[in-house]
C-alpha cells in the first residue's frame, strides 16, 4: 500500500513500514507545504502526519483510498476527526508516551520565569553581571508556593507529582474532580476556575484544544491571577488570548509568563517578545530523543495496524465508526 509520512522520522523506524509499503516521505526540516500535501495524498491509504498539518475534508476528499490517519503527537486539534469518521478513515494518536517529557518542561518553565534562568544567562553572557548584591536578580520562590493546574489529565497529574518535590499545593479545575485517592497522593484540591485563577502562584494550563477550551484564558481570568502569579501553557496557543496576555504583562498584572505554544504559531502576537519576565520556547513539550522516538514508534504501530486494517492501539474513532476496540 502507498502511504505519505510528512515529517522526518528515525531510518529505523521508516523502515518497518518500508518493508510492507510504498512510502513518500518529507524529509525537510520544515513542515509540507499545503498545496503539496494536497498533490501527495491523492493515491495513498496511509498518511502518517504531524501537529504542522492541516488534516480537513478538503484533503480526505483528495483522498479517496484513504484508511488510516496516525498522527505523531498526542494532541490532534488540527484533525478534523469527524469529517475522517464520516469518511470510514481510522485516525490515531500517541499519548502516554510524551507525558514525562511535558511534564518535565512544564516545571523548567515554572524555574525558569520564577528564578528569572533566561535574563539572568542573558545577562552573564553579554559581560552585564559586574558584582553580587543583595538585590541583584531577585526572583520568586517555587518551593511551597500554589499551584494551580488547569486540566489534571495524564500530563497535569505528572506535573504534579513533580510538584511535590517542591512542597506545592495544588489547586485544580477540572471537567470532574479525580479520585480521592489520586488527589491525596499529589495533595490535589478540586476548585472551580476562579479559585484557581486567584489563589495560584502558578497556572498551568493542560488541557486539550477545543471549543470549549479556545480562549479559555482571557481578559477576565487573567485579571483574576494575582499580580505576583505566573502562566504557564504548554497544552495549545489558542487556550490563551494571546492579545489580552500581551495587555495583562503590559499592565503588570500578573508577574509573568512561560509558554511553549502560540495562538497563531509560530507567529507572536506583537509586543510578547517584549517582556523580560517571560519565557518563550519554540513548542519543545515532547522535543527530547527518547520522546520523539517513542513517539514515532507508536505513530507507525498505528499506521502499520490501520493499515492491516485492523483496529489501531491508540484509534481516537473507532469506536464512531462501529469497530470494536478490543
Ligand atoms: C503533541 O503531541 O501534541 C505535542 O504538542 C507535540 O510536541
Amino acid at each position: 500500500m502507498k502511504a505519505l509520512v510528512t515529517g522526518k522520522l528515525l531510518e529505523p523506524i521508516l523502515a518497518r513500514v518500508r518493508v510492507e509499503h510504498e512510502i513518500v516521505v518529507n524529509e525537510a526540516e520544515r513542515p509540507m507545504e499545503r498545496e503539496a500535501l494536497l498533490d501527495q495524498i491523492g493515491d495513498k491509504e496511509g498518511l502518517l502526519c504531524m501537529i504542522s498539518d492541516r488534516i480537513d475534508a478538503e484533503l480526505m476528499d483528495r483522498a479517496p483510498r484513504l484508511r488510516m490517519i496516525a498522527n505523531y503527537g498526542v494532541g490532534y486539534d488540527h484533525i478534523d476527526v469527524p469529517a475522517a469518521t464520516s469518511r470510514g478513515i481510522m485516525v490515531s494518536n500517541t499519548p502516554g508516551v510524551l507525558t514525562d517529557t511535558t511534564a518535565d518542561l512544564t516545571l523548567a518553565l515554572i524555574l525558569a520565569v520564577a528564578r528569572r534562568v533566561v535574563e539572568g544567562d542573558a545577562t552573564t553572557r553579554s559581560g552585564r553581571f559586574r558584582q553580587w548584591t543583595p538585590f541583584h536578580f531577585l526572583g520568586t520562590d517555587v518551593t511551597g508556593k500554589t499551584l494551580g493546574i488547569i486540566g489534571l489529565g495524564q500530563i497535569g497529574t505528572e506535573v504534579a507529582r513533580r510538584a511535590r518535590a517542591f512542597r506545592m499545593p495544588i489547586l485544580y479545575h477540572n471537567r470532574r474532580p479525580v479520585s480521592a485517592e489520586l488527589e491525596r497522593e499529589l495533595n490535589a484540591t478540586f476548585a472551580d476556575m476562579e479559585t484557581v485563577l486567584s489563589q495560584s502562584d502558578f497556572v498551568s494550563l493542560h488541557v486539550s484544544l477545543n471549543e470549549q477550551s479556545r480562549g479559555m484564558i482571557g481578559r477576565a481570568e487573567l485579571a483574576l491571577m494575582k499580580p505576583t502569579a505566573f502562566l504557564i501553557n504548554v497544552s495549545r496557543g489558542p487556550v490563551v488570548d494571546e492579545l489580552a496576555l500581551v495587555e495583562a504583562l503590559r499592565n503588570e498584572t500578573i508577574a509573568g509568563a512561560g509558554l511553549d505554544v502560540y495562538e497563531r504559531e509560530p507567529a507572536l502576537t506583537p509586543g510578547l517578545a517584549e517582556f523580560k519576565n517571560c519565557c518563550l520556547l519554540p513548542h519543545v513539550g515532547s522535543a527530547t530523543i527518547e520522546a520523539r522516538t517513542r513517539m514515532g514508534t507508536l505513530a507507525v504501530d498505528n499506521l502499520l495496524v490501520g493499515l492491516a486494517d485492523r483496529i489501531p492501539p491508540n484509534c481516537l474513532n473507532c469506536t464512531d465508526l462501529g469497530r470494536d476496540k478490543a
